[in-house]
């Protein structure tokens, strides 16, 4: 039986327009799917709207459309986005979705039954015009954050639920699953932040709007949008309805990648309500952070937005997905700037690895009539210590794409492509094919070849396009010689035929005049 991975994104706010940083989230879920399916393991991936609240209806409203109408239609438009960024998600789901609603409907009741939710008083300062509650730290002097006004003392009527009785229990499962939490100084944050000074106990449901699910057994309040929305990982697979095979084979998930603002919610509520109803938690949550403007966050006041449709349609697909896994650190945001787009697009896509294609298809044709000498495993002493670095190369790949280094594991495959190109420098084919030294030449040739298909397996999962225009160069044709598992030997490649004239993958741009482009693009 296939090893079952499944992997969550969190589902968005229908706002219509997603900027390159909402998609970092998207583009790094779809990678490691592709990744584990390269690897021969059953890969799912699960994304969708976050869909009710107070916020949501408003929107709707403004925009003269019943919610459900305008909801719809902006989940739409997040499909149009994934499908052109080819993201290829099992399961989409949608948060007003009958199949979502009933069960979030009977986890309340359930958890309202055996006492983790009860009845109480909600106290807090209240914005009638908003119709929205704040905490005094969310006000913005001593007013409402979002129109400004003033607000006013009030209580009403709500339900909780019980975090106080978890927090030690998710303490001790903190430190007995190291795992859990990536990378861990997220864990420490949680501990010192929020539940050493003493966790509250959640308000779980709203009455002042009703655009959300309805709790069954008292209908006038609907259920607080963060516990109707973080079930979407297992409603989403039929957990607690009639058919809940998808549940059965892929719960507990093995990866919830999550940004930093919303990294809370996910390392505490999330695993205490799973606590409450006696299930698995995930295997790790990944917190990742943020892609930012070098003038802080990205807005439209600011003029400082960039959205993938702008990007993928002057550089492709490809050098989106790259730039975007490339930027993001372990510990801090990654930047976002014209300058270092067009930087990472010129030296890494171009110089390095388009041309590194171009010459090495370009000497196979000249020396070899492009067919590909036979395996030459250690011909040499240069061979030998250019086959050891690039196994060397893909061990630390490995190593770091398990910790979630995301930017340090592409960054490895980067190593390996100048090595590859310091391979040329030092075996000079030229200077073989002049003083006819044709073993070495062909033992040259085929550790390029050899090379470059590594290097398009180590890319496939990031960058599947430009893995396959590799592939077709090369003339790596049998999907077999495509897999995962032949990364670890050299494998024999007599009977490879390059095409007769090489294609660059990536051309070289005048980067003033596309900084001066992607500015103005920014304005707008
Ligand atoms: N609806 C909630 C999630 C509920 S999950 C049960 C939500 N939605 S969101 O649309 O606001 O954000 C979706 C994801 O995009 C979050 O993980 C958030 O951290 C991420 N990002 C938003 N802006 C981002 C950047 N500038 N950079 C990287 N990720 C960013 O939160």
């Amino acid at each position: 039986m296939k090893e079952t991975f499944y992997i969550t994104t969190p589902i968005y706010y229908p706002s219509g327009k997603f900027h390159i940083g909402t998609a970092y989230t998207t583009v790094l879920a779809d990678s490691l799917k592709k990744l584990h399916q390269l690897k021969g393991e059953d890969a799912y991936l699960l994304t969708g709207t976050d869909e009710h609240g107070q916020k949501i209806q408003q929107v709707a409203e403004k925009n003269g459309k019943e919610p459900q109408v305008y909801v719809d239609e902006m989940a739409a438009i997040a499909k149009e986005l994934w499908k052109t960024m080819e993201i290829e998600y099992d399961d989409f789901i949608q948060t007003t979705q009958v199949r979502h609603e009933k069960v979030v409907q009977k986890v309340f009741e359930r958890l309202l039954a055996q006492g983790d939710i009860y009845k109480g008083t909600y106290e807090g300062m209240y914005c009638v015009p908003c119709k929205t509650y704040f905490t005094e730290t969310q006000l913005v002097d001593g007013k409402c954050p979002d129109c400004g006004r003033d607000v006013v003392k009030m209580e009403e009527e709500a339900y909780f639920f019980n975090m106080k009785k978890y927090a030690d229990r998710l303490i001790a499962y903190y430190e007995d699953h190291p795992d859990f939490i990536k990378p861990n100084y997220r864990k420490t944050e949680m501990i010192n932040n929020f539940i050493k000074p003493g966790l509250e106990d959640l308000c779980v449901t709203r009455t002042t709007f009703d655009w959300g699910i309805p709790v069954l057994s008292d209908p006038k309040h609907v259920v607080y949008v963060w516990l109707d929305a973080l079930l979407n990982y297992i409603t989403a697979l039929g957990y607690d309805s009639e058919d809940d095979t998808l549940f059965q084979k892929y719960w507990p998930a093995n990866i919830q990648i999550v940004g930093k603002d919303i990294a809370r919610f996910h390392l505490i509520y999330w695993p205490i309500f799973l606590m409450a109803l006696d299930l698995p938690l995930p295997k790790t949550i990944f917190v990742h952070n943020w892609i930012m403007m070098k003038d802080g966050k990205m807005s439209k006041s600011k003029g400082n937005v960039i959205y993938p449709e702008t990007l993928i349609n002057r550089y492709g697909l490809d050098a989106v997905r790259y730039f975007l896994l490339r930027e993001m650190p372990v510990s801090q945001d990654g930047i976002f700037s014209p300058e270092a787009f067009i930087e990472r697009y010129n030296f890494d896509l171009c110089n390095d690895l388009s041309n590194l294609l171009n010459r090495t298809v370009s000497m196979v044709n000249k020396y070899f009539g492009g067919k590909v000498p036979a395996n030459q495993t250690h011909a040499n002493a240069i061979d030998e210590a250019f086959e050891t670095e690039t196994q060397e190369y893909i061990i630390e790949f490995e190593k770091k794409i398990e910790n979630f280094e995301i930017a340090d594991s592409l960054k490895e495959i980067w190593q390996l492509i100048a090595r590859t190109n310091k391979y040329i420098d030092e075996t000079a084919p030229w200077q073989l094919a002049k003083e006819e030294e044709t073993e070495k030449l062909a033992s040259s040739m085929y550790h390029l070849i050899e090379s470059l298909r590594k290097i398009a397996i180590l890319i496939s999962p990031f960058m599947k396009d430009t893995a396959k225009n590799i592939f077709r160069q090369i003339g790596i044709t049998d999907l077999k010689l495509q897999m995962w598992e032949t990364l670890q030997t050299n494998i024999a490649l007599e009977n490879t035929q390059v095409i007769a004239q090489g294609e660059p993958i990536f051309m070289r741009r005048k980067a003033e005049e596309e900084i001066e482009y992607l500015k103005n693009m920014m304005k707008n």
